[in-house]
């Protein structure tokens, strides 16, 4: 009886402080029972002791862990990426908007725009954004083009508008990991629609 007692009363102490993880730990949790956490997994870069040249002839038998895909294979999630990352065609020339003009891709590409684009911009693409009104006069660059009005701004095909957020213009830079490839052709979409607005 009196043994069990002082049992439970040790078991209720071991558990009080397994379980007092009150702070914040730099340390990694311990784990009394291994879950998903703690398996066999090849990391980023790390050799693997898988022989490919034994299972596949083709394969080299480098022991890599990160693997090249095999031709014709598309990565998980890559697929937007395949459809709508080219901005131009085989002989080099830019392409028209490939995404289909509805109202929620054009709602879409002006949220994007206002998010991303308007703060130098300006909602209206006038250039006269946040960003410009209050950079210390000199220190950006003082000929902003207006988007919705200035004519070779216009003139430009949808592709080139496009390549200007995947690589940049000048002292604007890049936008390419910011935002995704559908909605880059949305913002397309939408700097249409700031143009439109203004009669030639
Ligand atoms: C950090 C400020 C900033 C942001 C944010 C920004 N831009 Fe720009 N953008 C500029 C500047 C500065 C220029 C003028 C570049 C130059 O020619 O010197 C420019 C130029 C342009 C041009 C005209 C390029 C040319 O050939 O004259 C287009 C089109 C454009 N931006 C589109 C966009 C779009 C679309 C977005 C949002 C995805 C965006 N920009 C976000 C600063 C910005």
């Amino acid at each position: 009886m009196r043994q069990s007692s002082f049992g439970l009363v040790l078991a209720s102490c071991l558990l009080a402080l397994v379980s007092c993880r009150g702070g914040l730990s730099k340390y990694p949790p311990v784990h009394l029972v291994d879950d998903m956490d703690v398996q066999l997994k090849v990391k980023t870069q790390s050799r693997s002791a898988f022989d490919f040249a034994a299972w596949n002839a083709e394969a080299p038998a480098d022991h890599m862990g990160m693997r090249v895909p095999p031709l014709g294979t598309i990565a998980h999630g890559s697929l937007e990426r395949m459809a709508l990352g080219v901005y131009k065609d085989a002989a080099g020339g830019f392409i028209d908007n490939p995404v289909t003009l509805t109202a929620e891709v054009m709602a879409r590409g002006q949220e994007r725009y206002d998010i991303t684009c308007a703060v130098c911009h300006d909602r209206a693409g006038s250039g006269q954004g946040l960003v410009m009104q209050r950079a210390p006069a000199g220190s950006f660059n003082p000929k902003m083009p207006d988007l919705a009005t200035e004519q070779r701004i216009r003139d430009m095909k949808d592709g080139e508008l496009y390549s200007i957020i995947v690589e940049g213009k000048a002292t604007m830079p890049a936008y390419v990991r910011q935002i995704k490839p559908s909605d880059r052709w949305a913002i397309v979409h939408y700097l249409r629609a700031l143009q439109h607005r203004i009669k030639n």
